[in-house]
């Protein structure tokens, strides 16, 4: 059978890794989480004390790192340089931080061009903010998944919760409408649903709900 390319994007905490990861598996494809990538990227910038308004001191530790996302049965791992990051990318300080990384040009076009290699061959399932506009513009499934703020943040506190990362829901609101607002308003490929992207309101709907709704619109068109 055919494999195609799945898009997924959506502002933070609206359920795209949850559901991606899930699709993923039920069809046999490779996920990716981009945004894993930026974060890996930002975690580095913040411990190597790269000022991350300068654009050029970051392409320039960008170009020698090396950024590796590996499956260990339903687990994600994040190799940075080699090194699991899994855990760290998620801190605070990286969640606050990564915005105003990924919003430089040179960096996205770096990170894009490696997302590139990594969906070439399809059978894939990639999830971020600019995938069905710009990484896969040729997907043959693109879904972009939305949900209230408060919902958004409510799912992301009871997550970190539940793997046992630090969290406090009213920031978490904050971090979540201050990502939304950055996200969307950059200058390079800012968060947008594609002209020929399926909308999915997750608000009331379970995963299963969503995993659902899109296999059934993968298969239509494998
Ligand atoms: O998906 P996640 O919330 O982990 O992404 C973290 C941040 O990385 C986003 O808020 C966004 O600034 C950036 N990002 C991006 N483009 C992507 C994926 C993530 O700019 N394709």
């Amino acid at each position: 059978t055919k494999k195609i390319s799945i898009a997924i994007d959506g502002p933070a905490g609206a359920g795209k890794s949850t559901v991606a990861k899930i699709v993923a598996d039920r069809l046999s494809y490779i996920y990716i989480d981009t945004g894993a990538m930026y974060r890996a990227f930002t975690y580095k910038a913040i411990k190597e004390h790269i000022n991350i308004r300068s654009e050029e001191d970051l392409i320039r530790v960008l170009k020698e790192t090396t950024i590796e996302l590996k499956h260990d049965g339903q687990k994600q791992i994040v190799l940075l340089d080699g090194k699991d990051v899994t855990k760290e990318i998620r801190e605070p300080d990286v969640t606050n931080n990564v915005s105003i990384v990924a919003a430089h040009k040179l960096i996205r076009d770096e990170m894009v061009a490696r997302q590139k290699a990594l969906g070439n061959a399809g059978g894939v399932v990639m999830d971020g903010r600019d995938i069905g506009t710009n990484v896969l513009p040729h997907a043959e499934l693109k879904i972009f998944l939305l949900a209230s703020a408060d919902i958004r943040a409510e799912r992301r506190h009871k997550e970190n919760m539940e793997k046992g990362y630090p969290s406090d829901l009213a920031k978490i609101k904050t971090n979540i409408l201050a990502r939304d607002k950055q996200d969307t308003e950059r200058k390079i490929s800012p968060l947008r649903k594609a002209e020929d992207a399926i909308e999915i309101d997750t608000s009331f709907l379970s995963v299963d709900e969503v995993v659902s709704k899109i296999i059934h619109l993968a298969n239509e068109r494998i």
